[in-house]
């Protein structure tokens, strides 16, 4: 089956409710259907298959790796032979599926990332600096990247190091098989033991806080895990059939740490912290142990890391060559810019083309027959939104003035104000000119499969209504200096002072951020940037330390199955931008309730047609109420070095995840007569964990 992604699913009239419409005061403009957005070709085909195709988990009748390791490390007795280090069933890679066919060993992958690694206590909460990084040394219970290429009535998240599962009659218990035999990079077996650390110790306990893990509500209220051998685990929840949660068994919230290395420094089982814990594996401590292709051994801070395949890895290809094909893999250390400029000048070997800024630069030098790397574009799925903190309950300890901005931002008035002063049309050439962006009122993206144009509200640019909505919302300028003030008793009467929180690892995110002070500025409010690194970012945000904040926008709008808690605050932690404060308690706005009893209920349908009617509910109700302001919406384009092989057609940059993950880099090869020398360990494997390097 061949298709093309469908970008913007056209749309009848508009449909908006009268209560809505009765709700419009003097001076202030209703919604409109929003434009059609500009014809853009993607060029991404995508062959959907079924799962089947893709792998299976059965044994071979016999195992192969590269010759240096047999020579060097198994005849050498430094390691037991390939066969004794796969588990009984491993995961066998179909080559139907390969688009190039079975691969061949050696050369290197080269990333280059914008982020720096904290440590490698990823379930602990660190970050390694994303740009795939983390997705290659985790395995997860499930998979969602590769999903794009399932054939959209199959779609159901891939096993992984759950090989298999099956329903209790009644729908309230989920009985997991864990691969069974499949071991850690240092030998040490994978077991339930490793997913029950993660549960027990790090998912629910209060004081570890996972950046963008597993939280209290991802698998639901009330649900609980056990395990009843060491490849057996049993999942019990409130709801029957609650099938979506599978999908947040996937990359990032359910990709247990090895626990014979992190428990021993747990505070439960350890006199540390939980901060010692935390940090209790920096970025210098090598080859940490992991269930992934590859392990870190090297590390030069602002410069690289460098990973070298994980001998244990539990994955093979049809002729039972063990994964992955590629020997080792860098992650130069600079800046997300340069990992466009590097990748297309072939001196870097990935990028996911996400910033606008790029956009021109990168066609004109990918367009020349002899240029290193290919460029391909997909639908628009890259967005950003403007996110008012709707936390009036103390999250993130807001002084008076803070307290007064949430006040305001929960006031739908205000909203709407914010809303009709962004000029999308002109915000999105500030990036780029040409097809590329296109208005997004918020909500689901118009290019994903969930979006229903007749259930979005836009509110067009009308600074004029804006300022009435304004006014509907209690401000006006008491002292005449351009700038509305709070209401006499409220923070001090003073000028309203509104800070946003960007990420300025990104130029775009600094782009937008700019573009929002200037365009807040005639409305009459003041905004204030606070402009700092990702990992600073990611910890305000999670601390609950903003007033607005720029933010890219994640799965969850552009699969909604993937990270679908997200959507909506369901549990405690689980929106981006409202949470619960000390006492736990969320202090939801009455159409935020209904788009939680959405959301949940989404979870818990099974049924294909009643979710979609479920999601055109959603994004009414987003919309409608401006729950957030989205800015603009674009496409990305997957970069790859042409010398590699096996790189699935039309991957989309981040649709059920990155393209880090939907490319299934354990499966991509270089060919030998186009690989190149850029092994910097050649011939060797991880040493001990926390050793120092590569062994010989
Ligand atoms: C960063 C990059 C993305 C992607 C992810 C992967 O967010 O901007 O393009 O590489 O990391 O986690
Ligand atoms: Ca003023």
């Amino acid at each position: 089956m061949m298709r093309t992604y469908a970008m913007a699913l056209g749309g009848a009239g508009l449909l908006l409710s009268a209560s809505v419409v009765a709700a419009f005061a003097a001076g202030t403009e209703k919604p409109t259907l929003p434009p059609d957005p500009p014809k853009f070709e993607a060029q991404g085909q995508v062959d959907y298959v079924s799962q089947a195709d893709i792998f299976e988990f059965k044994a071979l009748p016999d195992y192969h790796e590269p010759d240096w390791v047999t020579k060097n490390f198994v005849d050498a007795g430094k390691l037991p032979p390939v066969k004794d280090r796969l588990p009984k069933e491993p995961l066998v890679y179909k080559k139907g599926n390969m688009v190039d066919g079975l691969g061949v060993y050696g050369d290197t992958l080269r990333h280059v990332i914008g982020g720096r690694p904290e440590g490698w206590n990823y379930i602990g909460g660190q970050t390694q600096g994303w740009g795939g990084i983390d997705i290659g040394l985790s395995e997860c219970l499930t998979r969602s990247g590769p999903l794009f290429e399932i054939k959209p009535s199959e779609l159901q998240p891939l096993p992984n190091l759950a090989k298999s599962w099956e329903w209790s009659k009644d729908g309230h218990q989920l009985t997991m098989h864990l691969v069974e035999g499949a071991k850690w990079s240092d030998g040490v077996p994978f077991t339930s033991e490793d997913v029950m650390f993660y549960w027990n110790d790090n998912v629910n306990d209060p004081n570890v806080t996972p950046l963008n893990g597993a939280k209290p509500g991802t698998f639901g209220e009330g649900t609980t895990l056990e395990a009843k051998d060491d490849y057996t685990i049993v999942w019990t929840f409130k709801q029957p059939f609650a099938k979506q949660y599978l999908y947040q068994m996937a990359y990032g919230t359910f990709c247990p740490g090895p626990a014979h290395i992190l428990k021993p420094q747990h505070p439960k089982y350890s006199k540390n912290t939980y901060d010692q814990y935390k940090n209790a594996f920096p970025p210098e401590y090598m080859n940490i142990p992991t269930m992934g292709a590859w392990v870190p051994v090297e590390y030069r801070p602002d410069d690289i890391i460098v990973m070298r395949r994980n001998p244990y890895y539990w994955k093979v290809d049809e002729a039972g060559n063990q994964l992955p094909y590629l020997n080792e893999m860098h992650y130069k250390l600079s800046t997300w810019a340069d990992r466009d400029v590097q990748a297309v000048a072939g001196s870097g070997d990935f990028s996911n083309l996400e910033q606008p800024e790029s956009f021109v630069e990168a066609l004109k030098r990918s367009a020349n027959p002899a240029a290193p790397a290919r460029l391909e574009f997909g639908p628009r799925i890259i967005g950003y939104s403007l996110y008012p903190n709707l936390s009036a309950n103390g999250w993130g300890e807001p002084d008076e003035r803070g307290q007064a901005v949430r006040e305001l931002n929960r006031n739908e008035h205000f909203r709407k104000a914010i809303t009709e002063a962004v000029d999308r049309q002109r915000l999105g050439e500030s990036l780029v000119k040409g097809p590329f962006t296109t208005i997004y009122p918020g909500g689901l993206y118009s290019g994903t499969a969930y979006y229903d144009k007749a259930s979005t509200a836009y509110y067009p640019f009308n600074l004029e209504s804006a300022k009435a909505e304004l006014a509907e919302a209690g401000l006006k300028d008491t002292d005449g200096d351009g700038i509305v003030n709070f209401p006499a008793g409220t923070a001090g009467g003073k000028n309203v002072e509104v800070t946003l929180l960007v990420n300025g690892d990104y130029q775009t995110d600094k782009s937008l951020g700019d573009g929002i002070v200037a365009m807040m500025e005639p409305l009459g409010i003041r905004v204030i940037l606070n402009t700092v690194d990702g990992k600073q970012r990611d910890a305000l945000q999670q601390a609950g330390k903003f007033d607005w904040m720029v933010f890219r926008n994640q799965e969850e709008m552009t699969s909604v199955v993937q990270k679908t808690v997200n959507l909506a605050p369901v549990g405690p932690k689980t929106s981006w931008f409202h949470r619960a404060g000390k006492d736990d308690q969320l202090d939801l706005l009455p159409f935020e309730q209904e788009l939680v009893d959405v959301v949940n209920k989404f979870i818990n349908s099974g049924d294909g047609d009643e979710q979609r009617e479920l999601m055109k509910q959603y994004q009414k109700l987003y919309t409608e109420n401006v729950y957030g302001i989205g800015l603009t919406q674009y496409p990305g384009a997957l970069i790859i070095n042409k010398r590699f092989a096996n790189v699935p057609k039309g991957t989309p940059i981040n649709l059920f995840n990155w393209a880090e993950d939907s490319v299934i880099r354990e499966r991509m090869y270089v060919p030998t007569d186009k690989q190149g020398n850029y092994e910097l360990h050649a011939q060797t494997l991880p040493g001990a964990p926390g050793s120092a390097g590569p062994i010989k």
